[in-house]
């Protein structure tokens, strides 16, 4: 069914988001700061809306897209909200998400607050995964509209959800990058190809890692760390070699220096023959 959808912001994702959506075949108007973001969308039969009120004026679901809350606020400040559901796909905190829902609310609207995890060129694809949180009969209305932007993955009414899932998610994608040049670092301490490493060892590597996680979110919920695989004493004497390698090596082991001293810390503290998901009692 064509629904009619404003998107305030035309940065690369706001436009990734109208693009798809004038392509599933609704009715799009939008709207940017400066305007002639706005150009390509309208060739291809998006609406052009003057202002951000025309843009909130012309269709019942807004979504917003911006560089943050602080713009999301300046945009919409001035603008009557009463009956409009607000999509904000902007990236924030928890906190402001909350706020800026009883401002919605406040002054007539609906809110929902989003998590893109997808960068543009992916939305619209199979990879691409969009977290809500917020008025549930706003999303449960829309839900079939967004669909076509990314799989929608709805987790409960509190709208600060959305952005802390999204944070989590990110939270482990930089755990994920620091290994990863890390290790990229030691190889090119002896100018060891890169490509193929990466491709046959460290990503299946990872993997094969990345599935022992759910058995850690189980043992931590149960406050239960026992171990009988690798204790953190182990791992102690792990870092310490792998701090003593990478400085022979003339390589930084800077991004993961602060877990070797959370491993110390803990162990100094008698949980030596804990697993790693001790640690988290030290977060
Ligand atoms: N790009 C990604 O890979 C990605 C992935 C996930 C989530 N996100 C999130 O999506 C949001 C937009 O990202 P983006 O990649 O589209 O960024 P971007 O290309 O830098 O675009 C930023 C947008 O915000 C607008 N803006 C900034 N300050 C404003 C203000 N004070 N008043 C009005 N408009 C203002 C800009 O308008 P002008 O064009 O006039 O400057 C532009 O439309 C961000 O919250 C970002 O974290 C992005």
């Amino acid at each position: 069914m064509s629904e009619s959808v404003s998107i305030i912001g035309l940065g690369l994702m706001g436009r990734a988001l109208a693009e798809t959506l004038l392509a599933a075949g609704h009715r799009v108007t939008v709207w940017n700061r400066s305007a002639a973001k706005a150009d390509d969308l309208v060739a291809n039969g998006a609406t052009r809306a003057a202002t951000a009120a025309e843009a909130v004026e012309a269709s019942p679901l807004v979504i917003v897209c911006v560089l943050d809350y602080a713009a999301v606020h300046e945009i919409l400040d001035p603008v009557p909200l009463t009956g409009r559901v607000v999509l904000n796909l902007t990236n924030g905190r928890p906190a402001e998400a909350r706020e800026t829902a009883r401002w919605v609310a406040e002054r007539g609207g609906d809110y929902v607050d989003g998590g893109i995890m997808a960068v543009p060129q992916m939305i619209g694809g199979p990879g691409a995964l969009i977290l809500y949180s917020g008025s549930q009969t706003a999303f449960d209305r829309y839900e079939e509209t967004l669909r076509p932007l990314a799989r929608p993955h709805y987790l409960g009414t509190d709208a600060g959800l959305a952005p802390l899932y999204d944070l989590a998610l990110l939270t482990g994608m930089y755990g994920q990058i620091a290994g990863t040049l890390s290790a990229m670092a030691l190889l090119r301490s002896e100018k060891r190809p890169l490509a193929d490493f990466t491709a046959s060892l460290l990503v299946p590597w990872l993997s094969a890692m990345a599935g022992l996680q759910p058995a850690w979110a189980a043992a931590i919920e149960a406050g239960e760390h026992a171990t009988e695989v690798s204790n953190l004493e182990v791992n102690r004497v792990g870092m310490a070699n792998l701090v003593h390698a990478f400085a022979e090596q003339g390589a930084s082991l800077d991004l993961l220096l602060p877990m070797k001293k959370i491993i110390d810390d803990r162990v100094a503290r008698g949980h030596g023959a804990e697993g790693l998901s001790g640690l988290i009692e030290e977060l």
